[in-house]
Parts: structure tokens; sequence; C-alpha cells
């Protein structure tokens, strides 16, 4: 009995102790919790080194642009231990970029980052993120969804008005020059038809022909690639023989297009009242864009700005302390040419300086 009474005693004992300690160990928990902070050094550096996880959607690897695009978002969240970018290309389907949006919740990331192939078709995968409370970050390209708090914010490019840029000063070019515009006759290379960089630039190009009465002769799908571009640039030349003016809607098309003109044994070039065909591009990402339009192949440039990596890395770190940043961002963009007719256009009232490459 004796023994009996001992042994009960000692399991009390125990038992109270355990309780005790583990009662101390959440308490210390919570404070940590609550406070956020503490005295100690280390605390601060476990803190610091916590991952913040950002699944990025790229849409696909079709560009210079793109390829520009993804190595900048890749090295600012690189560069920055607070974070781990899972990037998942989609290769030019939105069903990828769905499913890939569907993992990222599976794997509870923190920021979900988009860079939408086309404007329609994101509500319910976008509800379905917005359930799981994940925010948002629209980069490059907008969407068109009924309910803007699926997401957060957005950056990029105004594409409609890199299209009005670009033909203002084409208006400009052909004052000048003293062309009438009945003779400028042009065919667009559009890039991915349903993104939002395919319907600015064509919108812009559209009200341009109507408003100074252009004869604007075909709209082809270039895909924003080099080879479709090549590819149509061809069948457009056979099919009509006064086309001196080529819209290309990336820098990417306007290589394929010279291509194409070259093969067909015609001169790329401004002096279009003596049978040259001048080549507009948008973009200015790589060194031979740069190198055409010193050359004259490509007339002029309406810049399109692929480095969003640090402007998405900017928006998630003021989302992640609680601000909220503006929800639509738009990136200065400049025109280039090597053509001295301008120094400035004017669009909306606004003026845009020209940069006159030499
Ligand atoms: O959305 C930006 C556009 O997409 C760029 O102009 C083009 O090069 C890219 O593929």
């Amino acid at each position: 009995m004796k023994k009996h009474y001992w042994i009960t005693i000692l399991i009390i004992l125990v038992v109270i102790g355990s309780l005790g300690c583990s009662q101390m160990i959440s308490q210390q928990g919570l404070n940590a919790e609550t406070t956020g902070s503490s005295d100690n050094e280390d605390d601060n550096s476990d803190e610091y080194e916590q991952e913040i996880i950002v699944g990025f959607s790229q849409l696909g690897a079709e560009s210079d642009w793109r390829s520009a695009n993804t190595i900048s978002m890749k090295e600012a969240f690189e560069a920055d231990p607070r974070y781990k970018l899972i990037f998942e290309d989609g290769q030019q389907k939105q069903s990828n970029q769905i499913t890939a949006i569907r993992k990222f919740i599976q794997q509870e990331v923190d920021y979900i980052v988009l860079a939408p192939v086309t404007e329609e078709g994101w509500d319910t995968v976008l509800e379905e993120a917005k359930e799981a409370g994940i925010p948002v970050i629209l980069v490059d390209r907008m969407i068109s969804v009924e309910d803007d708090s699926l997401y957060n914010c957005y950056v990029g490019s105004d594409f409609e008005l890199e299209g009005k840029k670009l033909t203002a000063w084409l208006n400009e070019f052909a004052i000048a020059k003293k062309i009438e515009a009945e003779d400028i006759h042009i065919v667009n290379i559009q890039g991915s038809i349903g993104s939002s960089a395919q319907l600015g630039r064509t919108k812009a190009l559209r009200q341009a022909a109507r408003k100074n009465g252009w004869d604007l002769l075909d709209e082809v799908c270039g895909d924003f690639t080099e080879t479709k571009a090549r590819e149509v640039m061809a069948g457009l030349l056979k099919k009509y023989d006064n086309i001196n003016v080529v819209y290309c809607e990336n820098d990417n098309e306007a290589f394929g297009a010279i291509t194409a003109i070259e093969e067909a044994g015609k001169k790329v070039g401004s002096n279009i009242e003596r049978g040259e065909i001048m080549v507009l591009a948008f973009d200015g990402v790589s060194e031979d864009a740069v190198k055409y339009v010193e050359e004259g192949k490509i007339a002029c440039i309406a810049e399109c700005n692929p480095l969003h990596g640090p402007r998405v890395h900017s928006l998630i770190t003021t989302l992640n302390v609680g601000g909220s940043p503006q929800k639509i961002s738009y990136v200065n963009e400049g025109v280039f040419t090597a053509i001295p007719v301008v120094k400035s256009i004017l669009v909306d009232d606004v003026s845009y300086e020209i940069s006159i490459i030499e």
C-alpha cells in the first residue's frame, strides 16, 4: 500500500511539472507572435530569414522582350533573401497559366504574380485565389474582369499610348517629307490576338489611320515572333504591291518582316517615296533592335520596358507590410529613331520627346 502511495504522488508531480512547463513554452510563443519583435538580436535574424513565397506565372518565351522580363523578375527576387520565387512558364497557353495558378494555391504561396497571355478568361481562377486569401499582382499585361478586387495591383505599359506615340511620329514624318496621307499604305503585323499589348497597339493604329486618312491595307497576326512575322510578311508582299509602311507590334516581328522584305528583293528604309518599305516597331529591347535603328532598317521604335522585376518586388514588399500600393501603375517609356524629322510629338495634349540615335 505504502509503495503504491509514493508512485501515485510521483505521477502527480510529473504531470503538474510538465503542465507548468508547456504553459511557459506556449506563453513565449504567444509573446513572440503578438509583439513580432524581441530584444534578442538572434530572434530578429530568424524573422529576417523567413521566406515569402511568390508564385510567378510567366506567359511564355516568345520574344527578346519576354526573355529580358523573365531575367528581371528572377534577379529581383533572387537578390533578396526574404523571398523565394517559384517560376512557371505558360508556353503561350492560358490553360497552362490557369493550371500554374491552381498549383500556387495548393502550395499556399504568399503572393501570385501573373503576366497574362490574354485579357479575357481569368475570373474563375482569380476568384479561387481570392477565396484562398492570396493577393494577386498583375505584371506587363492587363486582364478584363468584372470584379477588379480579383487583383491587388498592376504594373506594366500603356500599350495604347505606345501606339499613339508611334503613329504620331509617323504623321510628323509624313508632314515633314510632304507625303500625302492617302499615299501611306500600311500593313499591321499584330501581336498575340487578345493580349493587351496587341489590343492597345492595334487600336492606336486604326484610330490614327482613320484620323489621318492613311490606307490601312491589312492586319495579320505575327504572334510576337520573328518566324511567324517573316512568314506573314512574305504573304502580304505577294498580296499587295504597294505596301510602304509595316507596323510591327514588337521587335522580333520587325526582324522577321525585314528578312521577308529583303528576301522578296525589296529595300527596307524610310525613302518610301522612292519605293522603300518603312518598318516601325515596339520594344527596343535587344542590341539588334538598336543596330537596325542606327542602320535605318527600323525607322522608329516606341519603347516597351521589360524591367518589371524591381517594380513587382517593391509592390509585394509594400503589400507585405500592410501597405496599399497604387492599383494601376504605368511605366514611362520613350520613342527612338535615327531620322531627325521632329524633336517631340504631341499625344492627347501631352508633349513627348523623341530620342534621336546617332
Ligand atoms: O506584353 C509585352 C509584349 O509582349 C512585348 O511588346 C512583346 O515583345 C512581348 O512578347
